[in-house]
């Protein structure tokens, strides 16, 4: 899918503008503070319902203001068009449309909007726990086995509850129904997973292959408890533990994506800057497998992408964001800097100052 017109209302610095972007590459440029990161970030928004950057859904209020509203047209592969609605106000109320209708679900809002971030934290990505690589993993399931959520819901409600029990050290014979409600959707969300990773590992390694060639990939999916065990026996084995710890300690939420090169842990290995196209390769194949699967391109955005990428590196993932066909956002302080590696028949060029954007 791609954004056909995105506005945006009292939102950052934005007090109210409107783009009609290309289907294929946008530059925006502009100064340090203009408002490209904020640009970008709106259209996040519209994918996660959240900022990727720290601090509350307040700050993207515009100062003065009471709600900022984030609306979009966008046309899916099959042709077919969709306005889309995101708007919050200070009190917190959140209000979603989907082609005028109101939405109370924000997955529904996710599922149309699929977005890959790449911004100088994606780093984290790497360097972060588990938690950060758990999400990104679960973005691609998400989009990728429909039925993921229901069965993701049911276990964070599972999971909430086996905590709050575990917390007031309350466990007793009638609770084991719920571990063994726990187990089944626990392992219902392994199988998601363990799925999305063995048919998505295979297009990750070509790429590997071309961005990073001097080393061996490997990735390793780790469920969150023991290697063959059942997740209703891991409960029963860690139960103790876990109403001393009051907090349950096995489990998908516990899941790591393990991300290894010639044997050792990337970031032991990998430089700097190597592990930053390795992230960008993580980033772009999601795009390119979610195409594969589903037929549905996601929207690219890439933040500040001379801060983040050597000029081969840029060269490379500039290449292959070319290539993917797909709708890309990349922010640059100086557009002229990258419009030469991201030549198509329609990139546009928007500038971005004092709280407008033009087209250049
Ligand atoms: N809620 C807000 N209301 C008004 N201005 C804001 C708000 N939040 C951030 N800003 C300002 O918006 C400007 C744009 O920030 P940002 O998008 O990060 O710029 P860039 O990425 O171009 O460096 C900054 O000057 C910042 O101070
Ligand atoms: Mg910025």
């Amino acid at each position: 899918m791609y954004l056909e017109s995105l506005s945006l209302t009292s939102f950052r610095n934005f007090a109210s503008v409107s783009i009609t972007p290309s289907k294929t590459v946008n530059i925006i440029s502009g100064a340090n503070g203009s408002g490209k990161t904020s640009l970008i970030e709106s259209i996040y928004c519209l994918g996660f319902g959240r900022s990727f950057r720290p601090g509350t859904f307040r700050q993207l209020i515009r100062h003065e203001d009471d709600q900022f509203v984030v609306f979009a047209r966008l046309t899916e592969q099959s042709g077919e068009k969709h306005q889309v609605g995101y708007q919050r106000n200070h009190a917190g109320e959140v209000q979603l449309r989907i082609d005028q209708v109101k939405e109370k679900r924000f997955s529904a809002l996710a599922r149309m909007v699929p977005v890959q971030l790449m911004t100088p934290e994606s780093i984290e990505l790497i360097l972060g726990g588990p938690k950060v690589r758990r999400q990104y993993m679960d973005w691609g399931v998400f989009h990728v086995e429909h039925s993921f959520y229901s069965d993701w819901v049911g276990f964070a409600k599972l999971l909430k509850q086996r905590n709050s029990l575990l917390k007031m050290k309350r466990f007793h014979q009638e609770h084991r129904y719920w571990d063994e409600q726990f187990a089944s959707f626990g392992e219902r969300i392994h199988a998601h997973r363990e799925t999305y990773v063995k048919g998505f590992v295979p297009v990750l390694a070509q790429r590997l292959a071309e961005f990073l060639p001097n080393y061996k990939f490997e990735f390793q999916l780790r469920s969150g408890w023991e290697k063959g065990v059942s997740l209703a026996d891991a409960l029963d084995k860690h139960r103790d533990q876990d109403l001393r710890y009051g907090h349950s300690t096995v489990g998908p939420h516990k899941a790591e994506l393990r991300i290894l090169a010639n044997g050792e842990d990337v970031k032991n290995l990998l430089s700097r800057g190597q592990l930053k196209l390795l992230v960008a390769a993580l980033k772009l194949v999601q795009g390119e497998y979610l195409q594969q699967k589903t037929g549905v391109q996601c929207i690219y955005l890439v933040d500040d992408i001379t801060a983040e990428l050597d000029s081969v590196s840029q060269e490379k993932f500039c290449g292959a964001l070319v290539a993917s066909k797909s709708q890309v956002f990349v922010s640059a302080i100086d557009g002229s800097d990258v419009s030469t590696l991201l030549k198509t028949d329609d990139t546009r060029m928007f500038h971005v100052e004092h709280g407008t954007v033009k087209e250049q």
